[in-house]
């Protein structure tokens, strides 16, 4: 018997309450203790997506409680889902779906709900969804998304900022080549070529472990895939026959998990993660011990032996397997902490130095020169009000906050709440002297 039912109210007020919260922190002499890591917020959001094709329910352990979840969750109950939780695990029940229009209002609060396209277009032959529009850290374009959908078939209009989608007579598997390695632009196709008639094989497939789950999933429910962890991805599509999808768990957060190390390094603390996949995180751990840190490492923990002087880096940003967009706000916060001359380059994204200002706020070193950062350390931090701009740069404002002398607010956390499940209980949990308070 299904014991709760997600209500569209339910989650909405949740959301608007948490809109009005800062957090308060002072410095930490050391942390000390385990944190134990959630579900991948972006394993979770292409798997729930994913549901929209199964013909049975869909069990799903280990979600993270995450606003982002929320948001999509409650994007599939207004199409007809039924989503209820049942002791430790989510069940999505996509049987009743009978709308295929994802609307400006949802979408706008969270743009991976364009991971909706591939699977409403390949399970019911039209779909709206609206543009999910840009957002802090840049423009976001989806542009990969339709040209592969429209290689399979698809007739794509963009009307009054919606995406209107056809395929009356199902997708077609083909051949996909993707100018740019995209991760949502992938599972969007994995998901699309699932119930196309025939084989599609997608070239310059993004590696993320994300996807890597994605595909796997599907190919343990009977969607026959190839090549899953490489470049380069067969699908063998069911012509339209729905799928009976298996339970599943999702992966370990290996952003989360990098996080956790980072408030490990810079407050010099030794901490141990739980429920984590160390061979997730080999970029970061690398770029950790370069500036000093050590591991010791178990299947499915890692405790950091920090370093007692931090020492300079250089990072770039690439795609999986190598150093992530997602952990470069953190270890900014970090090379403030380093002995020397730290360089970061951004690759991925346009706009993702949100943090800097606020940093530089706090009394950091920071110089820009087009996507290159230039930190210069060891700088003394103040405690201030600080502003979190997007997901990641509020997680290092905080990380900041660890070590700056004195108080830090951080407002605006609803962007930290789309990603970190209660990131400052678990902080707190090992020493930190953190509080979510109200406006
Ligand atoms: C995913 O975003 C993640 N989000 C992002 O995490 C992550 O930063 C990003 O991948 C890169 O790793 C989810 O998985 C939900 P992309 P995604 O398509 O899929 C360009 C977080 O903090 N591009 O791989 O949207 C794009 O502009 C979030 O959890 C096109 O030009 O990223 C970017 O420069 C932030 N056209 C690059 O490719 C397209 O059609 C990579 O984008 C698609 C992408």
């Amino acid at each position: 018997m299904k014991s709760k039912l997600i209500r569209y109210n339910d989650i909405n007020n949740f959301q608007l309450k948490r809109h009005m919260d800062y957090l308060k922190a002072q410095s930490v002499d050391s942390l000390s203790g385990t944190i134990n890591i959630s579900g991948a917020k972006n394993a979770s959001l292409p798997l729930i997506a994913m549901t929209i094709l199964a013909k049975n329910d869909v069990n799903i352990r280990n979600l993270p409680h995450v606003a982002d979840i929320r948001t999509l969750l409650k994007l599939l109950t207004n199409l007809g889902a039924d989503v209820s939780f049942l002791d430790e695990k989510v069940v999505v029940d996509t049987k009743p779906l009978y709308e295929t229009k994802a609307t400006y209002d949802i979408v706008k609060t969270m743009r991976a709900s364009i991971l909706v396209l591939g699977p409403l277009l390949s399970r019911f032959g039209h779909c709206e969804v609206s543009l999910p529009g840009g957002c802090a850290i840049g423009q976001r374009p989806i542009d990969l998304h339709l040209k592969a959908l429209e290689q399979m078939g698809a007739q794509i209009e963009i009307k009054s900022g919606y995406i209107e989608a056809r395929a009356p007579e199902g997708l077609q598997g083909c051949s996909i080549i993707f100018d740019k390695i995209t991760v949502t632009g992938t599972a969007n196709i994995v998901m699309a070529a699932a119930l196309a008639n025939g084989k599609t094989t997608i070239t310059n497939a993004a590696l993320e472990p994300e996807v890597v789950q994605l595909c796997e999933v599907l190919n343990d429910s009977g969607v026959k895939i190839e090549g899953i962890g490489t470049a380069v991805l067969t699908i063998h599509g069911t012509a339209g026959k729905l799928i009976d999808i298996i339970d599943f768990s999702i992966i370990p957060d290996r952003i989360e998990a990098g996080t956790y190390l980072c408030a490990g390094a810079i407050t010099k603390s030794q901490i141990t993660l739980t429920s984590v996949e160390p061979k997730h995180l080999g970029a970061v751990l690398a770029k950790l011990e370069e500036m000093g840190s050590s591991f010791t490492l178990t299947d499915d923990t890692i405790t950091i032996h920090p370093a007692q002087n931090i020492k300079a880096v250089k990072i770039i940003t690439q795609e999986y397997p190598a150093f992530p967009t997602d952990m470069q706000a953190q270890f900014m916060a970090l090379a403030t902490q380093a002995d020397g001359v730290s360089i970061i380059e951004e690759r991925l994204f346009e706009n993702r130095f949100m943090h800097v200002s606020e940093l530089q706020r706090m009394g950091a070193d920071i110089s820009l020169n087009g996507h290159t950062a230039t930190v210069k350390g060891k700088t003394t931090l103040s405690g201030t009000d600080v502003m979190a701009t997007d997901l990641r740069a509020s997680s290092a404002l905080v990380l900041a906050a660890l070590v700056a002398n004195g108080e830090t607010n951080v407002h605006r956390i609803y962007h930290l709440d789309r990603g970190y499940d209660a990131l400052e209980k678990k902080l707190e949990g090992v020493g930190a002297d953190i509080k979510r308070l109200k406006e």
